[in-house]
């Protein structure tokens, strides 16, 4: 396996590793530890089928079930990431930065993605590397986030705070609003420490993050937004460029990402798995 990176701050492209056979002990564990260090991993040209995605994502963890959104009919473990061609001027599923599902107690570890279908151009995904925020901090924030909680909220799939029509995703991505379970108010700390690398990352999110703890949401705001222009600067990006049989890893403990909504017209298609994480300490 040979690991090549894509920037000066996240993702690697893992070269010369065939994922469509079975892994030895040995070389899941060095893929264990390149996502540890890279947090996003790349892998071209991979002819697999949906069960070789699982097995792939049960390298990183167990596998998990998204809240909310609804699964493929045939497998439960696997979503659909899917805008079709005649869905135009609508929102697009992880269209905005956002580490997934942070209102859940234990979010997601991480997510596999493999592209079945991409347009000509555009719809790209971003992610930012969280370790390097929370390094890179201005010393004023770092006092102010290190001792701190903060609010998430699965705010976008309640019922008090469901969003407007027209920011939703279109028709393709199935998802069930309007639970009042998504309503409930969960504490995070704002500084996560990974489990298995014991670096330290900034765990916000724009999504979902609605306050800090014994703060108002006016208050808080600003603070917030400080934080997410820091979180979000370019050299803390990575950008994929998506062609068909590109399976990509990453880890939803230290980094956010980001689907850009800029291929109307077009058909996208990724299937989508996941790993499951731990409560944040
Ligand atoms: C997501 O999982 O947030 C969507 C990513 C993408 O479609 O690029």
């Amino acid at each position: 396996m040979r690991l090549e990176p894509v920037t000066g701050g996240i993702g690697a492209d893992v070269l010369e590793t065939d994922f469509s056979v079975p892994f030895g002990d040995r070389s899941a564990e060095q893929l264990r530890r390149a996502l540890d260090q890279y947090l996003v991993l790349f892998v071209r040209d991979q002819n697999i089928d949906r069960m070789r995605q699982k097995q792939i994502t049960a390298i990183f963890g167990p596998l998990s079930r998204l809240p909310y959104v609804e699964p493929l009919d045939d497998d439960p473990d696997v979503v659909a990431v899917l805008k079709e061609a005649d869905e135009v001027k609508v929102g697009v599923f992880g269209g905005d930065w956002h580490s997934d599902f942070s209102f859940l107690e234990c979010p997601p570890g991480g997510s596999v993605l493999h592209a079945v279908e991409v347009p000509p151009v555009g719809g790209d995904t971003l992610w930012a590397n969280q370790i390097l925020a929370y390094e890179a901090l201005p010393e004023d924030l770092k006092t102010f986030v290190n001792p701190r909680r903060a609010v998430h909220l699965g705010a976008p799939y309640g019922v008090n705070y469901a969003p407007p029509e027209k920011t939703r995703s279109g028709r393709s991505i199935r998802m069930t609003r309007g639970d009042p379970t998504a309503d409930i108010e969960r504490l995070h700390p704002v500084v996560r420490t990974h489990p298995r690398s014991a670096r330290k990352a900034l765990f916000l999110n724009p999504i979902y993050t609605t306050r800090f703890e014994d703060m108002s949401v006016e208050d808080s705001a600003p603070i917030l937004a400080r934080l997410y222009a820091h979180m979000t600067r370019p050299e803390l990006c990575c950008r994929h460029r998506w062609r068909v049989g590109d399976l990509v890893v990453w880890d939803n403990r230290t980094t956010l990402h980001f689907a850009v909504n800029d291929y109307d017209g077009f058909r996208r298609l990724l299937y989508r798995t996941t790993f499951a994480g731990e409560s944040p300490v």
